[in-house]
């Protein structure tokens, strides 16, 4: 009670034109709090997790490709949905993550404009492209934008919500007011869980539908993977029995992945079980990639006329994440959210589909962007290619020091030209270390500078398995 009194006050002290779209953003944080506070234990019972039904999760190798007549009319069915919420602050960059340069200049945005823009042209469709922003985010975006004028894409843009952060103890609003300028740390973007009711309330989702539109594919912008695939489109549209309302992609689970989410079968439904909703005394047990062979890669195809039904009838009953922060102030705070995975269990008729690895392409860590800018990847229409030259398809461990390596300015002082990895298997370096042209990485190769130490990779160096340290080279 006292946090909606607390709201009610932040609302009457906003701008009129404010007041609609805060009440709509608070009253969705209101009936996240208030699950919050009734939900008590683990949301799954461990034992109660049902085997996968074999038809619950597809091969994508299954999938018949469609002709070049029908694409045209299926892409005309299709929205495609960039989560864009996020910053770059993880690689040490300002402003949204989209708009840092992962290849040839070029940013996540651009590479994403540059595969629509080539489907639209090859098959002479309109595929609109939709970015859901956050207030972290949303005016970057829509000054970059601009410079898509004129090319054959439509690009929409909402906002996600902003709720506020919460006080550990009090259990209050840690904000004053509704000015989020004026104090930014008092507010959060809650998960991209809360695309589902963002984009209804956007009236994108409406518009959609009128236009005669049926799916969604939502992915994350900094997965360089997540391209429009018309084989899904093709399955989605034109399915055996009654079309899915949610597909998730899933990929085969190794042990470099054992902390994404997987795919269970649960009260006689799919649904994405994360790590933080397991028993402590299970975590192993999750973390198996026997027993979970899949994890989730949030490239996620949903049918619109079953968001707008899950939204209008409040059957979305996400988990929650509890987010445990420290403010640069000291205070304490907690901030719930949801992942756009967790709605699976909301919908009918889900699927699961198991697609090539090549569909999981992250950039998270300066490691993932030196393999994404590396001769293992050739870029084409805008999406990365993996390599003829590359013997095994699958890509090398890179392991980069967080002290010299992790921030993307740092990283790249530190290669004069990025190292030829087409035959790398595993790389460490650590310490500070820098490379000169035309290097090549074969094999292992360690590579460690001790504190005080500097390691200099001369121009045009080989170094097959190898392991260099201090003076010491062997
Ligand atoms: P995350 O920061 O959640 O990365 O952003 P992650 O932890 O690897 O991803 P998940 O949650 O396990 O899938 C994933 C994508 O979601 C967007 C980010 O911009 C990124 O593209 N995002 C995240 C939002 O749009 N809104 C949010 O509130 C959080």
């Amino acid at each position: 009670v006292r946090l909606t009194y607390e709201l009610e006050r932040l609302v009457k002290g906003a701008p009129e034109d404010k007041k609609e779209s805060l009440n709509r953003q608070f009253d969705g944080f209101i009936r996240l709090f208030r699950r919050f506070l009734q939900e008590e234990g683990p949301s799954v019972d461990w034992d109660r997790i049902e085997k996968l039904p074999d038809e619950s999760v597809r091969d994508y190798a299954t999938l018949p490709a469609p002709t070049t007549d029908e694409v045209h009319r299926m892409l005309d069915k299709l929205v495609v949905v960039k989560l864009n919420g996020g910053l770059g602050t993880s690689m040490g960059c300002r402003g949204p993550k989209s708009v840092i340069p992962v290849r040839s200049d070029l940013t996540f945005l651009d590479l994403t404009v540059q595969q629509i823009e080539h489907l639209n042209r090859t098959y002479k469709a309109s595929v609109p492209l939709v970015l859901m922003n956050s207030f972290n985010t949303d005016e970057d975006t829509l000054k970059i934008i601009r410079k898509y004028k004129g090319l054959n894409i439509k690009i929409y843009t909402f906002n996600q919500s902003c709720y506020p952060r919460i006080n550990r103890d009090s259990l209050l609003p840690v904000a004053n007011n509704c000015d989020i300028e004026s104090d930014i740390e008092a507010w959060y973007p809650p998960g991209h869980g809360d695309f589902y009711e963002s984009f209804h309330n956007s009236g994108l989702l409406q518009k959609f539908l009128e236009e005669g539109r049926e799916y969604c594919f939502i992915s994350n912008i900094d997965n360089l993977g997540a391209t429009v695939d018309l084989n899904i489109l093709n399955f989605l549209l034109h399915p055996a029995d009654k079309s899915p309302e949610f597909l998730m992609e899933v990929t085969d689970k190794t042990k470099a992945d054992v902390k994404g989410g997987t795919l269970i079968q649960y009260e006689n439904k799919l649904r994405l079980l994360e790590i933080a909703q397991v028993p402590g005394d299970h975590i192993d047990d999750f973390k198996s990639v026997k027993t979970f062979k899949f994890f989730n890669t949030n490239n996620l195809w949903c049918k619109l006329d079953a968001i707008q039904r899950v939204v209008k009838d409040g059957s979305l009953n996400m988990e929650i994440i509890v987010n445990n922060k420290h403010l640069s102030n000291g205070l304490n705070i907690i901030q719930l959210e949801t992942a756009a995975g967790a709605a699976m269990k909301c919908f009918e008729g889900c699927l699961g589909i198991n697609v090539p690895r090549s569909r999981f392409l992250p950039v998270k860590k300066t490691s993932d962007l030196l393999l994404v800018m590396s001769n293992l990847y050739s870029l084409k229409n805008g999406s990365l290619v993996m390599s003829p030259k590359r013997m095994f398809p699958t890509t090398p461990l890179v392991k980069l020091g967080d002290n010299h390596f992790a921030k993307v300015k740092e990283f790249l002082s530190r290669f004069a030209t990025i190292p030829d990895l087409l035959e790398l298997d595993h790389l460490t370096v650590s310490g500070d270390v820098t490379f000169g042209k035309s290097v090549s990485l074969r094999g292992t190769v360690i590579i460690i500078a001790n504190h005080g130490d500097r390691i200099d990779i001369p121009s045009g160096a080989i170094l097959e398995n190898k392991i260099v340290s201090g003076n010491l080279r062997i």
